[in-house]
């Protein structure tokens, strides 16, 4: 799909469809009224009427009756809803986007044009930046709804929007918009990148598979890559991913990806993403109901490799290092037993109570190695716990860390992006949850505060750095369609980690 911002009128676009907003009872306005009048106004009359309401997601299509008489080039207007209109912000924008992109491309239209949602008259207005902001919701939006996984269809549905032009209201600047239409592409695109890794079944993206993924990211951007073997892990003595990788005999890999920004004394932010291409549970096997769900458990690593393709194009001026610890977690013969004790790459051991609490061991040697190599800021992100399902359902990922001001960061990051996180509290009474009797720590902290004490555990393991850990286990996988994220992966975290990234160095509202 080809996204491209005009200053033509509306009325002169040789498009299938025009795309209107509209908000909750309030009558049309700017651009809008114009094309109605040539409608001879049977948009306004619906408002009128009460048929037409403005309701988030709401969408209506109306044909033009005599086009060629009335000089209007669009052969439909389709209104979308926006809600009402002093609520109108830059997530109400992405959702009317993705709610009207489906319904075209449903209806087989391959070209439209847009009054840029949230700009043109509605009456709202996303903020800061507005209109620069809107355009890149817009943009997010079109592209997030439209996002299929295909790749295992024999038959793959070939219905697609082909060109979508965003109209600009006046006043708006021609250039300062297609930065943000390029931007809202980098973000959108790498969500997407995040979404397919996710999605591919365990045996189609092993950890070696998931390697590869990164390399092809780092050869297309310029991102420097390293991927290391058993061997290597065995020489510097991680212990606890190679803990973990022993129940399979799929191999595990170490994935580091790195984007320098060539400033002098850049500080480093390191971004460790949670790669269990696939979680059976390993001897403490997991129920078969939903185990085919558990593909998903690379949704933290594929966010990492994602984030680093987005942060690759966009060049913050902080230098970034992606780590993604890449296992299978099975319960081969040679697997992991409840009761053995690891050794991790720091120094300290783990007794192993639970092989299902594996997410916290390849963590721990991933952190390891993040701190050894100078970072400032370590931000982790895994698909950790069961409880975080439980604590916030599919409404908001966990953040847990050591630092208020790097967990208030990735807050407002999220926020940026339209990604939720809720903060839970790390008192150190919680650390008492997982003294070992025989080890330094043992892998669970009971039933009580799971998120809090896997996090808490995964924390032990960032030495001196500002920490902050993100439990997306609610909120990586949806079972039912949303407006700009369709049911199945949803690529969470990566926009986030991306607007980190910018953020830490210093770049305001983009
Ligand atoms: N990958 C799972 C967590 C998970 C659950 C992800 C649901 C996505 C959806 C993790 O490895 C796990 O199994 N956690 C256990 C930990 C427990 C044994 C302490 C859990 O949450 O049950
Ligand atoms: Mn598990
Ligand atoms: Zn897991």
């Amino acid at each position: 799909m080809k996204i491209a911002v005009s200053r033509e009128p509306a009325q002169r676009m040789p498009v299938q469809a025009l795309v209107i907003g509209i908000c909750k009872d309030k009558p049309l306005s700017g651009p809008a009224t114009e094309i109605d009048g040539l409608m001879g106004g049977v948009i306004g009359r619906s408002l009128a009427d009460g048929e037409l309401k403005g309701e988030k997601g709401e969408t209506a299509i109306f044909h033009v009756a005599n086009p060629d008489s009335v000089q209007l080039a669009p052969r439909r207007v389709v209104t979308v809803g926006l809600g009402e209109a002093d609520k109108v912000d830059a997530e109400a924008i992405r959702s009317a986007a993705g709610s009207v992109a489906k319904l075209l491309r449903d209806k087989g239209i391959k070209r439209a044009a847009v009054l840029t949602l949230g700009v043109s008259g509605e009456g709202g207005s996303p903020g800061k930046n507005a209109s620069e902001t809107a355009v890149l919701c817009n943009v997010e939006g079109f592209i997030l709804s439209l996002h299929r996984y295909q790749e295992f269809k024999s038959k793959k549905d070939e219905k697609d929007l082909e060109r979508v032009d965003l109209i600009l209201p006046t006043g708006v600047d021609e250039a300062k918009a297609q930065q943000a239409v390029d931007r809202a592409c980098v973000m959108a695109e790498a969500t997407v990148l995040a979404r397919d890794l996710a999605y591919t079944p365990g045996s189609a993206m092993t950890p070696r598979r998931l390697a590869e993924a990164a390399e092809r990211v780092a050869r297309e951007t310029g991102l420097e890559v390293e991927i290391h073997d058993e061997s290597w892990m065995e020489s510097e003595g991680m212990g606890a991913l190679l803990g973990v990788a022993r129940g399979s005999s799929e191999p595990p890999r170490f994935i580091v990806l790195r984007y320098r920004s060539g400033r002098q004394g850049a500080p480093l932010l390191a971004i460790v993403g949670k790669g269990l291409t696939f979680d059976a549970g390993g001897i403490c096997l997991k129920p078969a109901e939903g185990m085919d769900e558990m593909k998903m458990d690379k949704s933290g690593g594929a966010a990492v490799i994602a984030a680093m393709q987005g942060i690759a194009r966009l060049k913050p001026t902080i230098d970034v290092l992606g780590v993604i610890p890449a296992t299978e977690n099975l319960p081969g013969g040679r697997a992991l037993k409840p009761g053995d004790v690891l050794k991790t790459l720091s120094g300290k051991t783990i007794e192993v109570i639970n092989t299902d609490a594996e997410g916290r061991l390849i963590l721990a040697d991933a952190l390891t190695y993040a701190s050894r190599a100078g970072a400032n800021w370590i931000v982790d992100i895994a698909t950790l716990t069961g409880a975080v399902v439980i604590a916030l359902g599919n409404q908001a990922a966990a953040i847990i860390g050591n630092d208020q001001e790097l967990i208030d960061e990735v807050v407002a990051s999220g926020a940026d992006v339209g990604e939720r996180y809720w903060q839970l509290p790390a008192y150190e009474e919680y650390k008492e949850q997982y003294k070992s009797h025989i080890a330094d720590i043992k892998n669970v902290g009971g039933r009580q505060a799971g998120t809090i004490t896997g996090a808490l555990i995964v924390g032990e393991f960032a030495g001196a750095c500002k920490w902050a850990h993100l439990d997306i286990a609610g909120v990586a996988w949806h079972q039912k369609d949303l407006p700009y994220i369709p049911k199945g992966a949803s690529g969470f975290g990566t926009r986030t980690l991306i607007r980190l990234a910018e953020r830490l160095g210093g770049a305001g509202q983009g």
